[in-house]
This record gives structure tokens, C-alpha cells and sequence, in this order.
């Protein structure tokens, strides 16, 4: 049989077996937030994007070989216009069974308008970016953010039945302060909080030496005042869970720069021009929108190539965070 017509699954060169796919499907978003872009952003022209349909077809590929889990991201996955298409698109694969999980991590500005259609499409979860509840920090933070249109967001994703998760990217300083306050307001509506370590991707204009923040200075900051204990909530992903007894909820630490989860990847990320990179801390990705063009048997073999040559591990290094390790954005792939 031809190397690339079996319908094994898609396993590197180290044993793992990628079975989550997360799809950026936009670089463009309606915030600037300072770890992730720079203040003027160049955005890609909307010639070098993926179509909706070619980003269908891409992620039918790897559901027929494997993949069970599809997060949406960005950039903000929302800002893409008719990306509701998309959805209704993809969750037939949820109904068939061929998909585990549909969802997507979005900044939640847009949210609440779509709660309502993303529940009905089958989405279940979401996780929205907030690290702060302070609107003038919000503002600061995100350049550009209403506070307001988030939480209205994260509101109507209650209401309409889905389980809201935070993440919140760890700095020094008053997010150090007001850590506990978007704790309780997380746990007290029943939301899990996720903290996240910056990494050093692309240049944002800001030195990130001065505002990074190991997160186990921070778990040691935070078991002065809470009762901590490791909690076995097992989402497949680089988060470790500790419940919080006061609240009952629970806090997630991603560990990039002070923690290698690499030996567990199952992942794997695709640009919105249709790139794909095995590594979210290496340079190398492959090119698939070409292939793709050409038929989906070579699509299909350059994913097995690509995934073949999948990195052992990352290669950020948290002596080093005062230069990015890797040029692009986060918002190229949206984490
Ligand atoms: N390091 C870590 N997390 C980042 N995010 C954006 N930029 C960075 C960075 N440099 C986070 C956002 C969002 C998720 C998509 O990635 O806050 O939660
Ligand atoms: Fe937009 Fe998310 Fe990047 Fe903030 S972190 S600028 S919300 S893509």
C-alpha cells in the first residue's frame, strides 16, 4: 500500500501519537496585548490566508487519521468573519463520533455573540484569556480591551451551557497582587484558572526579562495563603491542576520555561496560511496549503513527514528571555 494512503495514525519519530490539532484560523485580532504583539502589528494579507473550505478539508485530513480533539484559535479565532461556518462545519464530526472535542481558546470580546451558536454546534468548553479583573489594568494590558465585553462574554458562555476556563499569563508585579481576587471570582462561578508562564515569542516591543515570573516563585507565594494539593485532572495537556481548598476550584500551572512537558506531546498546530508546526518553541514548520492544492494524498504524506521530524522538545531557555527565542507571535498560532 502506498506510504501515504494508510490510515495509520500519525506517530513521530519519539513514540508520540499526535491526536490534537490546534488550528489557527486568523493572525489578525482586535487586541494588541504587550507578551503577545507588538503595538503595529503587520497583519498577512488576506491573499496568504486559508479559505474556510481549504481549513475544513485540512482538518478532515487529520480527523481520518487520528486527531480527536480540534481547538480553534487565533490570533482571536472570533474576528474571522463567518468562522460560525466553520464550526457547523466541524461538528459534524463530533455527531459521527469521529471527534472527541470541538472548542476553541478565544479572548472573549466577541463571545457573547456567539455563545448561543457555539453551544448548538457542539462545543462544550472554552477558554478565555483574562488577567485581570481591573478594567484600567485590562486596558494597559491589552492596549485596546473593554473589560466589559469580556465579562459579558464569559456570561453568556455560562448561560448558554458551556464550562468556562480562564487562562491568565503570570507577570511580576500587581498581577502578583491581584492573583487572589481572580481566583475567587473564577472558582466562585465555578470557572478553573490557568496560569501561564510567558514565553518569548516574537518581539513585542517590551523587555521580558523585567515582567517574567517562574511560576514556582508563585506557587510558593500563593501556598502562603492557600491550601494547595495536587489534583489529578488529566487534560492530555502541558497544565499540572492543584486544588485550591478554600474555593474548591482549581488552578492549572504551564510550566514552558521552568518545566519540560515535552516527552507527552500529542500536538500538533497549523497556521492560518496553512503551515504546520510540529514545535510551538522551534522555528521549523512545513508547508501544506501547496500540497493540499495539488491533491490530499499529498497533503496527507507532508503531515506524516512533518510529524516524523517532530522535535524531541522545545527550545526556550528562562536564562534567556530578555531576546525572543522564536521570531514569530503567539498570535500566528495562537498558544
Ligand atoms: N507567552 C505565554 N502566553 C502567551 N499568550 C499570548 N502570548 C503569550 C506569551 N508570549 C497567551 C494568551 C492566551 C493564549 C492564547 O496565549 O494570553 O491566553
Ligand atoms: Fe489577541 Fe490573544 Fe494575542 Fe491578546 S494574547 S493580542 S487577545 S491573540
Amino acid at each position: 500500500m502506498p506510504f501515504d494512503a494508510t490510515s495509520a495514525p500519525l506517530t513521530d519519530g519519539f513514540g508520540r501519537t499526535v491526536s490534537y490539532l490546534r488550528l489557527s484560523v486568523t493572525d489578525r485580532c482586535d487586541l494588541r496585548c504587550t507578551y503577545c504583539m507588538a503595538e503595529k502589528m503587520i497583519f498577512l494579507p488576506k491573499r496568504d490566508v486559508l479559505t474556510l473550505e481549504e481549513l475544513a478539508r485540512l482538518s478532515d485530513l487529520f480527523i481520518r487519521h487520528g486527531v480527536r480533539k480540534l481547538r480553534l484559535t487565533g490570533g482571536e479565532p472570533l474576528v474571522r468573519r463567518d468562522v460560525m461556518d466553520l464550526f457547523r462545519d466541524l461538528s459534524r464530526h463530533l455527531s459521527n463520533g469521529a471527534l472527541d472535542e470541538l472548542t476553541l481558546t478565544t479572548n472573549g470580546t466577541l463571545l457573547a455573540r456567539h455563545a448561543e451558536t457555539l453551544a448548538a454546534c457542539g462545543v462544550r468548553r472554552v477558554n478565555v484569556s483574562l488577567d485581570t479583573l481591573d478594567p484600567e489594568r485590562y486596558r494597559a494590558i491589552t492596549r485596546l480591551g473593554d473589560i466589559s465585553r469580556v465579562l459579558s462574554g464569559i456570561a453568556a458562555a455560562q448561560d448558554a451551557g458551556l464550562k468556562v476556563k480562564l487562562n491568565a499569563v503570570a507577570s511580576r508585579g500587581a498581577f502578583e497582587g491581584e492573583l487572589d481576587t481572580l481566583i475567587r471570582f473564577a472558582h466562585e462561578r465555578g470557572m478553573d484558572l490557568t496560569l501561564i508562564e510567558e514565553m518569548p515569542l516574537g518581539e513585542t516591543g517590551q523587555d521580558r526579562s523585567r515582567t517574567a515570573l517562574p511560576l514556582s516563585d508563585l506557587q510558593r507565594d500563593l501556598a502562603e495563603r492557600w491550601t494547595l494539593t495536587p489534583h489529578r485532572h488529566a487534560t492530555g495537556g502541558p497544565a499540572r491542576f492543584m486544588q485550591v481548598r478554600e474555593t474548591g476550584g482549581l488552578l492549572g500551572f504551564i510550566q514552558p520555561m521552568s518545566c519540560n512537558f515535552c516527552a507527552l506531546c500529542n500536538r500538533v498546530r497549523l497556521s492560518c496560511t496553512g503551515r504546520l508546526y510540529t514545535c510551538m518553541g522551534d522555528e521549523g514548520s512545513v508547508d501544506l496549503r501547496a500540497p493540499l492544492r495539488h491533491s490530499e494524498a499529498a497533503a496527507l504524506e507532508a503531515i506524516r513527514r512533518a510529524i516524523a521530524a517532530k522535535p524531541e522538545r522545545h527550545r526556550f531557555d528562562a536564562a534567556r528571555m530578555d531576546s525572543p527565542a522564536i521570531a514569530r507571535h503567539m498570535s500566528t498560532l495562537g498558544g
